[in-house]
């Protein structure tokens, strides 16, 4: 199989240009899905496939398709290259948008250099992958995976009370082709590692293999709004304090426990929220993972535990909504093996790992054989401004996956 390599100058200028846009007047990029600023994303991400000569297809939970066949292999279930361009608040501009860039680049470079592959090749960006705006998130590889009604997902109401269904038409990417309308032969994403393994051990590509279980809750406590300096602190039912007693008591767990889990609080609101009033109500979310599907559930029993106690001992009002619920995924063996035979083939060295991060390949491979590769994040930094990773190490990843992808579109 001839080798080809991918446009350096153009995959990272792309990062560069997309990553420009979404910046705050404090340069904060935020692109949250369904934006006005993820709309601009789209926009020029749409320009782009449309410039490199593809077919754009969108479907009805907005997500974009930009597709390369011929007249020979247009029959065919497409190889699929996908991720998502929306970011969390104050993002890096690598997550996702590495992956749906690297994607364009290896169909044009294939396209460029005369490939004819025997199945076509397409790039998606999948909607709302962030889940900050709307739960739960990966919501549009869900819709698009048969896991999510898209009537349900399009009702979702966001943070700040739209409708991502409206919000879609408002920004012009309600698109008409029902969720599911290509069905893939293969699905592979490129991503940024998001945690320090590749760089601390100095190994170049992530040959990933699983991806943890992912559990998301939304906690309300009722107590008692009640004076700060008058309140006896025997007599309060302060459901600030037994927020922070939450937050606490899940994060020792994880910490004491000697496994892989991982538990965070990424959210809390008080009310009334004022300094001298004793918090009456409480409302945090709760982000626990696993890669073992047991050990999440002994997690959220221990939690749904703790908080029955805590809501009896404080005379406490507890209740917990589920927000997302995903299970441990294991990806295709076959192409697990591809990618780390196609790093070898290039020099590169290459690891089996596991995500910690949700991905919508974790979606796309309830419908096709799907795997992942990594890159190194330095510091292991991500969901922050300062996620970095090094172009080299970017083009290194995108030549993978054009290799990857050009051995699936040709069956070999
Ligand atoms: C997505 O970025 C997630 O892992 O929460
Ligand atoms: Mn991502
Ligand atoms: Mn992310």
């Amino acid at each position: 199989m001839t080798s080809f390599s991918v446009n350096a100058e153009r995959l990272v200028a792309r990062i560069r240009d997309l990553g420009a846009i979404g910046r705050d007047t404090d340069g904060r990029l935020t692109r949250l899905a369904a934006s006005e600023t993820e709309k601009a994303g789209r926009d020029q991400f749409c320009a782009w496939v449309r410039n490199a000569g593809l077919e754009i297809a969108i479907d009805r939970i907005g997500n974009i398709f930009g597709i390369w066949h011929s007249n020979e292999n247009r029959h065919e279930a497409p190889v699929l290259i996908g991720s998502h361009i929306d970011t969390v608040i104050n993002a890096g501009i690598y997550d996702g948008c590495y992956g749906v860039l690297s994607g364009l680049e290896v169909i044009e470079t294939l396209k460029t250099e005369g490939f004819a592959p025997s199945r076509p090749i397409a790039v998606a960006v999948f909607t709302n992958e962030e889940g900050v705006r709307y739960a739960p998130d990966m919501m549009g590889s869900l819709v698009y995976a048969g896991g999510l009604p898209v009537e349900k997902a399009l009702a979702a109401v966001g943070t700040d009370g739209t409708m991502l269904g409206e919000e879609l038409q408002r920004i012009g990417y309600a698109g008409s082709e029902e969720p599911g309308f290509l069905k893939p032969s293969a699905y592979v994403e490129l991503h940024i590692e998001q945690g320090p393994v590749l760089e601390r051990e100095g190994v170049s590509i992530g040959a990933v293999e699983n991806l943890q279980g992912i559990s998301w809750q939304r906690v309300t406590i009722d107590g008692v709004a009640n004076h700060a300096g008058t309140t006896p602190m025997s007599m309060r039912r302060d459901a600030g304090h037994a927020a922070a007693r939450v937050i606490t008591f899940l994060h020792d767990r994880a910490t004491a426990s000697n496994t892989p889990t991982v538990a965070t609080v990424g959210c809390i609101n008080f009310e009334p929220n004022a300094v001298n009033v004793i918090p009456s109500r409480a409302t945090f979310t709760v982000d626990l993972r696993d890669p073992d599907e047991d050990r999440l559930k002994a997690e959220e029993a221990a939690l749904a535990g703790y908080l029955t106690e805590l809501a009896a001992a404080g005379g406490l009002t507890i209740t917990a909504e589920r927000l997302a619920r995903f299970e441990p995924v294991t990806f295709d063996k076959h192409i697990v093996e591809l990618i780390e035979a196609t790093a070898g083939r290039r020099g590169l060295t290459s690891k089996r790992m596991t995500s910690g991060a949700g991905h919508d390949a974790q979606m796309i491979a309830r419908i096709a054989p799907s795997a992942m590769i990594f890159v190194p994040s330095i510091g292991g930094i991500s969901h922050n401004p300062r996620e970095y990773t090094p172009d080299a190490d970017l083009i290194a990843g995108a030549n993978i996956l054009l290799d990857v992808v050009q051995r699936l579109a040709t069956g070999q």
